[in-house]
């Protein structure tokens, strides 16, 4: 990877099919940031072993997963897109990393807390070092910037915590990572339901996945919640109104938009006309990105050169770390 541009890790859990959420929050912003930084994209299937341990779904999903992501337009050829398990330097990171994790902070970590009530029988170490592996994951390349939602914050913090702990006790090898956004803020996708963004586990009906065909797309649409329309001109959007715009913002022309604005702010606005045209626009937004998806998945030669040519990235730059952290604290015997 070139040498002087600054060094961007992101992590993708292979549970769950990718949404429009995902593609306009987190896809979109690693595609935009995939020319001006050396990035390191990668899946996270070591992750999904501390709440998914049976890896028969686990393969498809690791597949899937790099799949989507190249469909929408993520580039192997320039960034380092690659799966977790195949750098092994990541486990003895995790592994020295560990050593500097105390059992308080991590328990107190509030995605660990919501593990330990969604799967009270697999309350495994796994889960409670979750934080120490994303944190080996992100310093492993030295980043400074790692593009995540607001649900990873408390993770970057533990790992500046991390990183601090071991810069302290033998010496300066690592940046402080920070969560960071291209352009600002992340695009919210609204959920068909009027409740909250479009999400992985939640209500699937009320979340357009890049997989779902023209049919579940248009079905999904219709049934969004809508009212009689407003009685009096200039009436302010009910949110699961202002919901259905915002979806339309994203896929439709200018033009549609604008006309729909005009009948709502007029009071002639026909809801089951806007959700057919946002239907529509939907399904032929949607439609490349998926049939693209569906061919590469289908093509296990380039799958397979694509996750072998970015582990091979990952591991030169792993191995450069490595070096470095061994010599620091001092491993190097000779
Ligand atoms: N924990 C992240 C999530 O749930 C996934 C992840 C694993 C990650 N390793 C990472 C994110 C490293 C950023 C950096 O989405």
């Amino acid at each position: 990877m070139s040498t002087n541009r600054e060094i961007v890790m992101s992590g993708i859990r292979p549970t769950g099919y990718l949404h429009l959420g995902n593609y306009f929050g987190a896809m979109r912003n690693y595609v935009k940031m995939q020319d001006e930084y050396d990035c390191y994209f990668m899946v996270a299937d070591l992750h999904s072993l501390t709440t998914h341990p049976d890896t028969k779904e686990l393969r498809e999903n690791v597949k899937r997963v790099f799949a989507e992501n190249i469909a929408c337009g993520l580039d192997p050829e320039k960034v380092a897109f690659y799966c977790q398990s195949h750098v092994h330097e990541t486990s003895e990171l995790y592994l020295y990393l560990n050593m500097m994790a105390y059992k308080g902070e991590l328990e107190k970590t509030t995605t660990f807390k919501d593990k330990v009530r969604q799967q009270p029988d697999n309350v495994n170490a796994g889960l409670l070092t979750y934080p120490v592996l994303q944190t080996a994951d992100i310093i492993l390349h030295r980043a400074k910037y790692v593009p995540v939602g607001k649900d990873q914050e408390q993770h970057l913090e533990m790992a500046r915590n991390f990183v601090n702990r071991f810069n302290h006790r033998y010496g300066e090898v690592f940046p402080e990572p920070f969560a960071f956004n291209f352009g600002g803020e992340l695009v919210k996708v609204p959920s068909l339901d009027g409740t909250g963004k479009m999400s992985k586990s939640e209500n699937q009906n009320a979340t357009i996945y890049l997989a779902d065909d023209d049919e579940v797309i248009r079905k999904k649409i219709m049934k969004a919640k809508t009212d009689q329309g407003p009685a009096e001109p200039n009436t302010p959007k009910p949110d699961y109104i202002e919901n259905i715009f915002q979806l339309m913002r994203l896929v439709s022309d200018a033009s549609t938009i604008e006309k729909f604005e005009a009948d709502y702010n007029n009071c002639v606005i026909r809801y089951g006309d806007m959700k057919k045209q946002l239907g529509e626009d939907m399904a032929k937004f949607i439609a490349p990105i998926s049939e693209k998806a569906a061919f590469i998945q289908n093509d296990e030669v380039y799958l397979r050169k694509v996750m072998e040519q970015g582990a091979e990235k990952a591991r030169a730059s792993a191995a450069k770390t490595m070096e470095l952290v061994r010599a620091a604290m001092g491993l190097n015997y000779f």
